[in-house]
């Protein structure tokens, strides 16, 4: 997609953070904004606050783990416009401490929000996207904890592994259509994601590992990117039709430690009289294409 303007987007998550910001990168741009958000109040005050900018934009309560709520949220945006940029950004910060004993509420709810909800986002868009054969645009919120991870949130890391997953699987399933794709993979940003996870979360009370965690990352964001830049960055990778969109560099030292980690645990084949996988023919049957790559 060349030229974001006279596009309608539909944002999750959209009420705050990136996914506001990237709504206000783009309604800049003469695009149409969709804010979908649990928080009812906040989002009907952020899509305000833009139409009061002069941009036309529209806020829906949505909570992206219903799928009863997509299916009205479905409804009233293609009453509102067609919608070509879909972004699946809403996301909350899971739980902390050992693995064997986290709450299995926080787990089913961080993959909930922050992996599945990508499911009914592409159920209620992408098909019209993709049959429209106008240009189209997905984009995934996951993080750079996808590539580097941290010692902290299984819940979270993992989920955000999941959503650049699906990413990745999905890039080999759009090539060649007229929709395309990116993944976002932040490092930290100046949003309100610990306060909206300790509000949002299903267990009431934070204890021991998980509340030190949740303070310590709340003063650590804070120091964060403006999400105002990486919402531009994000307008910028949809008109440059990027794959990748990296706000943050100064993780890429890490990534390539954790790169050359994994690729330097190639060995020899577990059979040294087996010919080898015929990759040339793999990817012949899969259309010619090349794995998550360009070729
Ligand atoms: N802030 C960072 O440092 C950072 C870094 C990497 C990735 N991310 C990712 O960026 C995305 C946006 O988060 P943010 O940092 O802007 O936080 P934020 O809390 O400012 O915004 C997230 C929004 O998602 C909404 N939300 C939460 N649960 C929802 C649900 N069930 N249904 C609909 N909306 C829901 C919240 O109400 C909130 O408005 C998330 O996916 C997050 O994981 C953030």
């Amino acid at each position: 997609m060349t030229d974001v303007a006279g596009k309608t987007a539909f944002i999750t998550g959209g009420a705050s953070g990136l996914g506001f910001a990237t709504a206000c990168a783009l309604a800049a741009k003469g695009a149409s904004v969709i804010l979908a958000d649990v928080d009812a109040e906040r989002v009907e005050e952020a899509a305000a606050t833009l139409r009061s900018e002069g941009a036309i934009a529209l806020g829906l309560q949505l909570d992206v783990t219903s799928e009863d709520g997509w299916a009205a949220a479905g409804k009233a945006a293609r009453e509102f416009g067609p919608v070509r940029i879909l972004f699946s950004n809403a996301g909350v910060g899971g739980g902390s401490g050992p693995f064997e004993l986290y709450d299995t509420d926080v787990w089913r709810w961080n993959y909930a929000v922050n992996a599945h909800a990508h499911l009914y986002a592409c159920r209620t868009f992408l098909g019209d996207m993709k049959a429209s054969g106008e240009p189209g645009h997905l984009i995934f919120t996951s993080s750079m904890v996808a590539i580097v991870p941290p010692p902290i949130s299984v819940a979270y890391i993992s989920s955000k592994y999941a959503t650049l997953g699906i990413a990745m699987a999905l890039r080999n399933e759009l090539a060649g259509t007229s929709v395309d794709i990116s993944v976002l993979m932040p490092g930290m940003s100046a949003t309100r994601i610990v306060e909206t996870t300790r509000d949002l979360r299903p267990v009431d009370v934070e204890v021991g590992q998980a509340a030190t965690t949740s303070q310590a990352m709340q003063s650590v964001l804070a120091g964060g990117m403006a999400p105002d830049k990486v919402g531009a960055r994000v307008v910028q990778a949809i008109e440059a039709g990027e794959y990748w969109i990296f706000t943050h560099p100064e993780w890429k030292a890490m990534a390539e430690l954790v790169t050359a980690d994994m690729l330097g645990a190639f060995g020899p084949s577990a059979d040294p009289a087996y010919k080898g996988d015929d990759i040339d023919g793999l990817i012949a049957a899969n259309g010619g294409r090349m794995f998550g790559a360009k070729k």
